[in-house]
């Protein structure tokens, strides 16, 4: 049987193998997928046992994405760009490192929640990992704006500054915002600490959407903040599940529906 897994440290708490069991039911591949604890100084030799073992690509996450990022023989264009790896395809010895987790999250937000983003105002708070990687994919659907804010805004101008040559993204500082946008995207970590990035509520444009990459079973403080503004809101468990159906694609060739593992998911959380 085909092989696959996540690999991450810790990984007890990842919901990647109930999310590709119920792809491959769904799409009646033969395939398993694992959680596979990789030591916190020993990334690079788990992959090697992987492939040794005959698997045929892994999954990544914290806090392994850029060493994986590191360890690619070669890289997708996104991945690239994203700086960071999620999906690993082994090919005949070789490693290719693509990075899914942008193309989930414009995927949840263009197919699911039905926004088109061509000529759209785009602000995304953060300027870390979480922020690069989905830059790439958001200038792909050519919005009318894309500004990136972030608490150290020297960090959001070298972000800026990276991507000159993909489109036109304006660095900024939280607190000289106040114009408003149709989609507020949240890819600070700030929900982790139950705190608001603070941005003027005038960024929450007329029927504008309010994005937290994060999920929980409440809303987080973000998407209230924003609710409380008049916004619509949307936590990243679409991204988890997108960005799965797209390393799914990656191994198997074959894109699995992502409504029902959604729904599930959403039910249990
Ligand atoms: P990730 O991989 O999740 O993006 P990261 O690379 O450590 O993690 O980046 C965390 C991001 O959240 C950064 O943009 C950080 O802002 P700084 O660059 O100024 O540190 C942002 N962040 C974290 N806590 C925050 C808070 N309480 N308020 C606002 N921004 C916060």
């Amino acid at each position: 049987m085909d092989r696959y897994g996540v690999i991450g440290n810790p990984i007890a708490h990842s919901k990647s193998p109930e999310i590709h069991a119920q792809f491959a039911a769904q799409t009646g591949q033969h395939m398993a997928y694992e959680r596979i604890l990789a030591p916190l100084d020993a990334f690079s030799q788990t992959v090697r046992d992987l492939m040794a073992q005959g698997f045929g690509g892994a999954n990544v996450t914290v806090p392994f994405k850029l060493e994986a990022h590191t360890l690619a023989s070669t890289l997708t264009e996104r991945a690239q760009a994203a700086g960071a790896v999620n999906t690993l395809k082994f090919e005949q010895g070789t490693i290719l490192g693509d990075n899914t987790d942008g193309v989930g999250l414009v995927t949840d937000i263009t197919e699911n929640a039905g926004l088109s983003l061509s000529g759209k105002r785009i602000l995304l708070l953060g300027a870390g990992g979480a922020a690069r990687g989905v830059i790439l994919p958001l200038l792909a659907k050519a919005p009318g704006q894309l500004v990136i804010a972030n608490r150290t805004v020297a960090k959001a101008e070298e972000l800026a500054a990276q991507f000159e040559s993909k489109g036109h993204v304006s660095p900024s500082a939280f607190t000289t915002l106040d114009q408003p946008f149709d989609l507020v995207i949240n890819a600070t970590s700030a929900s982790l600490s139950a705190d608001v990035p603070p941005v003027s509520p005038t960024v929450f444009g007329r029927g504008a959407l309010a994005y937290d990459m994060m999920y929980g079973k409440a809303p987080t403080v973000f998407m209230r903040f924003a609710a409380q503004h008049g916004a619509s809101v949307r936590d990243g468990l679409g991204m988890l599940v997108e960005q799965a159906a797209e390393s799914f694609q990656l191994w198997r060739g074959v894109r699995p529906g992502t409504a029902e593992v959604f729904a599930a998911l959403r039910a249990k959380l």
